[in-house]
């Protein structure tokens, strides 16, 4: 599904590469792709019809290139199919590697590629994200009003008729089950890859009923793995420690909201949101690959945008359909021709194009496939 602004672009690269790689492995690839976005929004009015859904859930992954469009209004792609996609498939999962491959610069002063070299595990499904809220007007929807003036009464002592004329609220919520299953995730994930530490993000001394249950859950968890280290930061002080320690990261998980938010950060510091990718996993169902990074709408149609984090994607997409080595070979291809600093993207200091450095990694990898 390659979507709006750069994601045509960057997708046709994690195609040539996937189909490099599925060539040289001998196993074959069935593409379906799927017209949602911007266009087919406005043309239609359509944004992700539930049949779509159905088809969907018959393969075994989504490749997806990003969504989001300045014709049409903020959010009605990001939530009617981005987000419909990671609730509709339960995705609760997404994870999201920050690694410095070696040729890429990291804009922090004397870190390498060994200092750079964590894994992100950002809660999918709830936190900020569970789209429970709405706006009230005086005068209008007498239910929440009703339900809002009594709790601004007892909190502030405030009366919403005269002090508030409007106003907007959002719900968060961690659930027991949702915040186990992705902290549980991420232990199992610590201990299968040997990063024997997790670190949780989260803002409990404010945010004292969700963050403070969410932590609670964590130290629950964590005496399942004895042999897994753990931290807690809050999430203002991580911002901190990614620029200044990065190497302390083994593992992180966190709720989705600062899921969201550290890993553009986590994105930086490997050397841009180009470099960047991410999994949105159903362990038990259909999970969804992508780029972090977003439609770049200033980038479309230009072939400038580096295609490198959609094809690290799709060496995610591979590893989790089965097809580990496929996936590692993909992998190695991307670092051995960053490392060549030859074909490079605008973003990575180089001249070349999105097609010639997806080309390159592609010629690359049916190059060392031949004898791997
Ligand atoms: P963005 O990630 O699209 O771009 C921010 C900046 O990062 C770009 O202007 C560019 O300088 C750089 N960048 C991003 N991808 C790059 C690439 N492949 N190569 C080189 N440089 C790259 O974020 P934004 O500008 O905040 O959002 C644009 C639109 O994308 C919005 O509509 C937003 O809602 C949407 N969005 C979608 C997704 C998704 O579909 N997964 C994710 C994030 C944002
Ligand atoms: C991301 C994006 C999405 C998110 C938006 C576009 C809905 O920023 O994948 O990080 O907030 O999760
Ligand atoms: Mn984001």
């Amino acid at each position: 599904m390659p979507g709006d602004g750069i994601g045509p672009e960057v997708i046709a690269e994690g195609i040539r590469v996937l189909d490099a790689v599925s060539e040289v492995m001998n196993f074959e690839l069935n593409w379906v792709k799927y017209p949602f976005g911007a266009d087919h929004y406005l043309a239609t009015g359509e944004l992700l019809p539930e049949s779509a859904l159905q088809e969907m859930g018959k393969h075994k992954a989504i490749f997806m290139g990003a969504v989001g469009d300045p014709r049409c209004p903020e959010g009605v792609l990001e939530k009617g199919i981005l987000l419909a996609l990671r609730f509709y498939f339960d995705e609760y999962i997404n994870l999201r590697p920050v690694q410095l491959l070696e040729g890429v610069a990291t804009p922090l002063k004397d870190k390498t590629a060994k200092d750079i070299d964590f894994l992100v595990v950002r809660e999918n499904t709830e936190d900020m994200y569970i789209g429970i809220g709405g706006r009230v007007k005086k005068g209008k929807s007498r239910q929440n009003l009703e339900l809002l003036r009594t709790l601004y009464k007892i909190k502030f002592g405030l009366d919403i008729d005269s002090d508030h004329e409007e106003i907007a609220y959002q719900l968060m919520v961690i659930s027991k089950g949702g915040a186990e299953r992705a902290i549980r995730y991420a232990f199992q994930l610590a201990y299968d890859t040997g990063r024997k530490k997790v670190t949780s993000v989260d803002k409990a001394n404010v945010l004292t009923y969700t963050y403070g249950f969410w932590r609670e859950i964590f130290n629950k968890i964590k005496q399942d793995f004895p042999d897994v280290q753990t931290e807690f930061n809050y999430v203002d002080a991580v911002t901190m420690w990614f620029v200044k320690n990065p190497e302390w990261f083994k593992v992180v998980v966190t709720p989705n909201m600062f899921g969201d938010i550290i890993t553009d950060l986590g994105a930086m510091i490997q050397g841009g949101l180009g470099v960047a990718a991410g999994a949105n996993l159903n362990p038990e169902g259909t999970s969804m690959f992508e780029p972090i990074h977003g439609s770049a709408p200033k980038y479309k149609g230009l072939d400038k945008a580096n295609p490198v984090a959609t094809i690290m994607a799709g060496s995610l997409l591979l590893d989790t359909i089965g097809e580990k080595k496929a996936a590692t070979l993909v992998e190695k291809a991307v670092r051995e021709v960053l490392k060549q600093r030859k074909v490079l993207t605008p973003d990575l200091g180089g001249t070349s194009t999105t097609s010639q450095l997806g080309q390159a990694i592609s010629k690359k990898t049916t190059e060392i496939g031949a004898s791997f």
